[in-house]
């Protein structure tokens, strides 16, 4: 067995770029005329270890979901690189990229709409295995389906409904078992949560949670609720326009959030540690295009700690306050500290 500290991170991300190019027709396909940029995800960097759980956070639109997609080579990204068990995830040949579509694997939201309203239950989760190839025998495809409906603790003989007939959570966890299926070793769970009753969503993070537990998985959380975040991640990334402006263990970033953008997201959460007045900070303004994004520090048009012209014009350097606890903000690390 490897000892612990030559283990390779099970994902990579460094320096990782997507541009969405919108134009409006032949005209700007052929001279670049109102051609516009979406800088969805524009230089981001991070790392998953094996069986933990890592989750990326910030407002709708800032590119959370793209860097999932990157991750899973639904979206190629523009630049950059993504390493998955230390190999060059964009540079797979055809037969490497067949075994990396069954380590890894999607769980999302909209879980109702993107499955087949045609297909029973049992059909959908017996999609992927059939695809693969994963099972020779019509018998075995059946035995696996109702142990994963079971895993997921539903009934196997949910397996003949249609996704009409089911809850919203429940539906969530048709998607989860269908995930489950190819045996994979990561997952992106999209804002797994999002729209669900609080109690429903306790009980499917709680079903994650033994899932990961029983298959060694390792959790990629997108999300923009920081309560759920709070408690189920091990490293937070948070991310504005497209850049993480700050990542670290996520006890420290929920309890000492040093970047002044964090802090406004998590005055907006109650906090359970004691002697820490949060007083909550109203952020002003819109959150701006990716089209056009600010110059310099992209977060400067709505910060409230703006030091001057130097947020506008120079890019923030990224600063380590402690163990990968990283924050890119022009403000030095003391002065942050001290709010
Ligand atoms: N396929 C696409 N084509 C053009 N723009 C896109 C595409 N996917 C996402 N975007 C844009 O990229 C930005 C980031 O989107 P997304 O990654 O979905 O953000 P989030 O998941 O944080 O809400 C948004 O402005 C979105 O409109
Ligand atoms: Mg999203």
């Amino acid at each position: 067995m490897k000892k612990k500290r030559d283990r390779v991170p099970l994902v990579q991300v460094q320096g990782l770029k997507t541009y969405f190019y919108k134009g409006r027709g032949i005209l700007s396909k052929a001279f670049g005329k109102g051609l516009r940029i979406v800088h969805a995800v524009d230089d981001v960097s991070f790392t998953i270890e094996e069986g933990k759980n890592f989750s990326l956070v910030g407002e709708t639109g800032c590119g959370k979901s793209t860097v999932g997609r990157n991750i899973l080579r639904l979206v190629e990204p523009t630049d950059g690189k993504i390493l998955f068990e230390g190999q060059s995830l964009l540079e797979f040949s055809k037969s490497e990229m067949q075994k990396f579509r069954r380590k890894a694997q999607i769980v999302m939201q909209d879980s109702l709409s993107s499955l087949n309203p045609r297909m029973t239950a049992g059909e959908i989760i017996a999609e992927p295995l059939r695809i693969h190839g994963m099972k020779k025998y019509e018998e075995e495809i059946q035995d696996e389906v109702a142990r994963f409906l079971e895993k997921v603790r539903l009934s196997s003989e949910d397996a003949d409904k249609y996704p009409h007939e089911f809850s919203g959570g429940q539906a969530r966890r048709i998607g989860i078992a269908r995930a489950l299926v190819l045996r994979p070793q990561f997952i992106v769970a999209d804002e797994l949560t999002s729209g669900l009753d609080v109690s429903v969503a306790a009980a499917i993070l709680d079903l994650m949670q033994d899932l990961q537990d029983e298959y060694k998985l390792t959790y990629f959380w997108i999300s923009h609720d920081l309560h759920m975040v709070k408690y189920i991640s091990d490293s937070i990334a948070i991310m504005y326009l497209g850049k993480i402006i700050e990542i670290g263990k996520a006890q420290v970033i929920s309890e000492d959030p040093l970047h002044p953008y964090s802090q406004a997201l998590f005055s907006a959460i109650p906090t359970v540690k004691p002697g820490r007045e949060t007083k909550k900070i109203i952020l002003v303004g819109e959150i701006p295009s990716p089209i056009h994004p600010p110059s310099g520090c992209r977060f400067n048009t709505r910060c409230p700690r703006k030091l001057g012209t130097i947020c506008e014009t120079d890019e923030p350097p990224r600063q380590d306050a402690s163990d990968g606890h990283l924050i890119s903000c022009h403000i030095p690390l003391e002065e942050l500290r001290k709010v």
